[in-house]
C-alpha cells in the first residue's frame, strides 16, 4: 500500500474513536516535565487537533520545576512570600506561553486555520493548607471550590479553559495548589469523561518495567505504591499521577490515562489507534460482553485480520460476516472491539465454537475464557448438547475448558461434508 493509501486506512480506523471522544469533557494536566521539554509545541498542537475533533478541554499546569506534590504520608512543603512570589511569576510566564503555542496561525504552522480561544479566569477557589504538624504551609493552598458552571459556560462556547496552579482566597490572596490536585479536583467537578496525565516515561509500569495498557483500581493502587517507593524521578511523577488518576476515579472521572510527555502523538495514539499508548485507569467494570451488531462487522474484521493472515483463522469476506453476524458475540473496553467469538448451529444437538478471537493487548485476562462461557450458555438455551471446535492453534486451550479430542468422521455429517482437509484441524468435542 502506498503512503496515501495508509493514511487514508488510518484515518478511516480512527473514525469510530473520533466519534466517540466528540463532545467529551477531558481535563489535561501539564506539569514539570511535560512543560520544560521540547515535546510541548507538539502536545499542543495534538490537544488543537482534539479540540477541534468536538472535545470540551480544561488544561491544568503547574510548574516547569514540576515538584510542590507531596506523596501519600509525606509532609506538604512550606511556601513563604518569596517562593510564592516566583511561583506567581512563573505560573504567568507559562500560563502567556501555553497561550501563545495555542494561537500559532502562521500557514506554516500545524494550527493554521485553527482559531483556537483559549480563556483564564478566577475559576478556583482556595483556602490556606494551614499549619500542619506545628508548621505553617503558608501559602500553600488547598482546593476550596471549582466554579464548575463558569468553566462548563466557556468549553460549551468553544473555549479552552486554562487553569494556572493557583486559587484564589475570600481574603484576596493567592495560594498555590498541588497540580494533580487540581487537575482532580476539576476533573470531578466537572464530572469530565477523562483526565488525562502526561508524565515522563511511557505509563505506569509493572516490576519488571513493562508498560501496563489496563488497570482496575486495585491494580492502580499496588501498582502507585510499587513506583512510589522506586528511588528515579521519573517512577515518583508515574507514582503522582496514578495517585491523582485513583483520586479522580473516585471522585466519579470514568477514565483517567497516563500518557508519555515525551514521544511525539503519544496522546493521539492512546485515543485514535487500537493499539494504544500508556496506561489507563479506569473505574467502570472494563470489558463489556453482548450480542455482536452489524456495526461491529469493522471491528471483527480487524481483529481478526492478523489471525487470517498467520492461518490461525479462516478467511471471511465482510459479506459473510454480515450475514452471519447474528452467530457473534464480542467483547468492548474503552469503545473498542476487543474480543469476539462465534457460535455456529450445526444441526439441533450440536453448535460449533468458531472465529474466537482475542486482541493481543487483552489476551491472558480470562476474555476467552468469558466468551467461551457465555456462548455455551447460549448453546444450552438453544437446546444444544454437544459443543464443536475445529482448531489448529488452540487445542489445548480448548482441553482446558473440558473439550476432548474427537475426529472428522465423528463430526455430523452436514459439518463433515465441510471439514477442509487441507487446514487439517483438530476437532473438539465437548458434551454440555
Ligand atoms: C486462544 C485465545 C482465544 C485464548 O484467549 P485468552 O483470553 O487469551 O485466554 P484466557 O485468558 O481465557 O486463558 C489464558 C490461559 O490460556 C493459555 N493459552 C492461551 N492461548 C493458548 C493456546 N493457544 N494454547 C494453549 N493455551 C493457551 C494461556 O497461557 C493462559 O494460561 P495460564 O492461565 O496458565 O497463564 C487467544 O489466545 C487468541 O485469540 N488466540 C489467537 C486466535 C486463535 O488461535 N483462536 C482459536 C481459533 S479456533
Amino acid at each position: 500500500m502506498n503512503r496515501a493509501g495508509e493514511m487514508i486506512e488510518l484515518f478511516r480506523s480512527a473514525a469510530a474513536y473520533i466519534n466517540a471522544h466528540r463532545g467529551g469533557t477531558f481535563v489535561i494536566l501539564l506539569h514539570g516535565e511535560a512543560l520544560a521539554g521540547d515535546n510541548l509545541p507538539n502536545i499542543v498542537f495534538d490537544l488543537s487537533l482534539l479540540h477541534s475533533l468536538g472535545v470540551r478541554m480544561a488544561v491544568v499546569h503547574g510548574l516547569e520545576a514540576g515538584a510542590a506534590e507531596p506523596a501519600p504520608g509525606e509532609q506538604a512543603r512550606a511556601l513563604d512570600e518569596a517562593a510564592m512570589g516566583r511561583i506567581r511569576q512563573q505560573a504567568g510566564g507559562l500560563g502567556v506561553a501555553i497561550e501563545a503555542m495555542f494561537s500559532q496561525g502562521t500557514s506554516k504552522s500545524p494550527l493554521h486555520g485553527a482559531d483556537i480561544p483559549v480563556r483564564r479566569g478566577n475559576f478556583v477557589a482556595a483556602r490556606p493548607a494551614g499549619v500542619v504538624g506545628g508548621v505553617d504551609l503558608q501559602y500553600a493552598g488547598k482546593v476550596r471550590k471549582i466554579d464548575a458552571a463558569a468553566i462548563r459556560e466557556e468549553l460549551a462556547r468553544g473555549k479552552i479553559v486554562l487553569l494556572p496552579s493557583l486559587g484564589y482566597s475570600i481574603t484576596g490572596e493567592v495560594f498555590a495548589l498541588a497540580p494533580g490536585e487540581l487537575a482532580t479536583e476539576t476533573a470531578a467537578a466537572l464530572e469530565a469523561d477523562k483526565l488525562i496525565l502526561f508524565v515522563p516515561g511511557d505509563g505506569a509500569s509493572n516490576a519488571d518495567g513493562a508498560v501496563l495498557p489496563n488497570l482496575s483500581l486495585a491494580e492502580g493502587e499496588a501498582c502507585r505504591d510499587r513506583l512510589l517507593a522506586r528511588s528515579d524521578a521519573d517512577s515518583r511523577c508515574a507514582g503522582l499521577a496514578l495517585q491523582a488518576a485513583l483520586r479522580a476515579c473516585r471522585g466519579g472521572v470514568h477514565r483517567c490515562h497516563l500518557i508519555s510527555c515525551r514521544r511525539n502523538g503519544a496522546l493521539l495514539e492512546e485515543l485514535f489507534t487500537r493499539e494504544g499508548s500508556g496506561s489507563l485507569l479506569s473505574r467502570d467494570e472494563p470489558h463489556l460482553l453482548r450480542p455482536a451488531q452489524l456495526s461491529d462487522v469493522p471491528g471483527i474484521l480487524q481483529l481478526i485480520a492478523p489471525l487470517e493472515a498467520d492461518g490461525s483463522l479462516v478467511r471471511r469476506s465482510r459479506e459473510l460476516l454480515e450475514n452471519e453476524i447474528g452467530n457473534f458475540s464480542i467483547i468492548e473496553w474503552e469503545d473498542t472491539l476487543v474480543a469476539c467469538a462465534a457460535l455456529y448451529p450445526v444441526d439441533d444437538r450440536h453448535g460449533e465454537i468458531a472465529c474466537i478471537a482475542i486482541d493481543p493487548a487483552h489476551r491472558n485476562n480470562g476474555l476467552g475464557e468469558r466468551l467461551l462461557a457465555s456462548l455455551e450458555a447460549e448453546a444450552r438455551g438453544k437446546g444444544m448438547d454437544t459443543l464443536l471446535a475445529l482448531t489448529t492453534r488452540a487445542e489445548h486451550w480448548f482441553q482446558r475448558h473440558g473439550f476432548e479430542e474427537s475426529r472428522v468422521r465423528d463430526l455430523p455429517a452436514n459439518r463433515r461434508e465441510f471439514y477442509n482437509f487441507q487446514r487439517n484441524s483438530k476437532v473438539l468435542r465437548k458434551a454440555l
